[in-house]
């Protein structure tokens, strides 16, 4: 069986959520994901939330992780989170290098490749986002942006490590827009980041490419049904938890045809 065969679907609140809302998702989410063990589930949570989640999620099929961490192992660093405390909490999963903290927080492709080695460092899956905005894929530059954002990383890591990696492509103009990336738009861009991968090594071929941007249950199968499609970083759905698990049961029924 290719390792890629079982899909991934994982929950990014970004800054959503209280702790009783939490309680009811993070318990639909515990008790639903039993029924899709082809799927590798995840939620990336709030950073204060992530004791809750460890204590609601533990023993369930469901991952937990955080949606950022600092470059830093430890240190005067003002309110930033390293990668260890969130392994404090079960964590397993952390984004780096979402689109979100690219625009507000300038982050660049260096600083997010340093993220992700942090995050492997101490054990944590780093799901590493790339994706370009409308204006770029406007003026056909799609496969420099996001070619160049995988470069920053591929260059960085050492084979072994980047064999551990997530990558996740996020078109910015598809995310929390209601307007996903057809399956083939996203597809062409996946195989553009396989073969970068390849390219890079065989031996990282079978990284999982993860499709974010509007995924809903109406879209994710035909999204997860593509060739180089392994799954989708969820953004709005996954604060729904019936949305969710219909994304799962997507994601599932793609994994068991294969
Ligand atoms: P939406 O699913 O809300 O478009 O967000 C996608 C995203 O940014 C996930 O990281």
């Amino acid at each position: 069986m290719s390792k890629r065969r079982a899909k991934w679907v994982v929950g990014n609140w970004k800054m959503n959520g209280r702790l009783a809302e939490n309680e009811a998702l993070l318990q639909a989410l515990a008790s639903g994901g039993e029924a899709y063990s082809d799927v590798h589930i995840g939620v990336c949570v709030p950073t204060p939330y992530l004791a809750q989640a460890e204590s609601l999620l533990k023993g369930a099929m469901v991952a937990w992780g955080v949606q950022d961490i600092s470059a830093h192992p430890q240190g005067a660093y003002t309110g930033e989170v390293s990668a260890e405390m969130a392994v404090d909490f079960g964590a397993t999963l952390a984004i780096v290098g979402h689109s979100e903290r690219r625009a507000y927080h300038a982050e660049s492709s260096e600083l997010v490749a340093v993220k992700a080695q942090r995050a492997l460092q101490a054990g944590l899956t780093p799901i590493v986002c790339v994706g370009e905005t409308l204006e770029e894929r406007e003026s056909g530059a799609t496969q420099d942006i996001v070619g160049a954002q995988l470069d920053a990383v591929l260059a960085r890591l050492a084979e072994h490590e980047l064999a551990r990696i997530i990558v996740a492509y996020e078109p910015v103009w598809a995310i929390g827009t209601g307007k996903s990336a057809t399956a083939a738009e996203a597809q062409e861009v996946h195989a553009f980041l396989r073969a970068r991968l390849v390219a890079k090594s065989a031996a990282i071929a079978d990284v999982p490419l993860l499709y974010g941007g509007s995924v809903k249950p109406e879209n994710a199968e035909a999204l997860f049904g593509q060739a180089d499609i392994d799954g989708g970083l969820i953004g709005g759905a996954s604060l729904k938890s019936l949305d969710f698990l219909a994304i799962c049961a997507a994601a599932q029924a793609v994994s068991s045809a294969r």
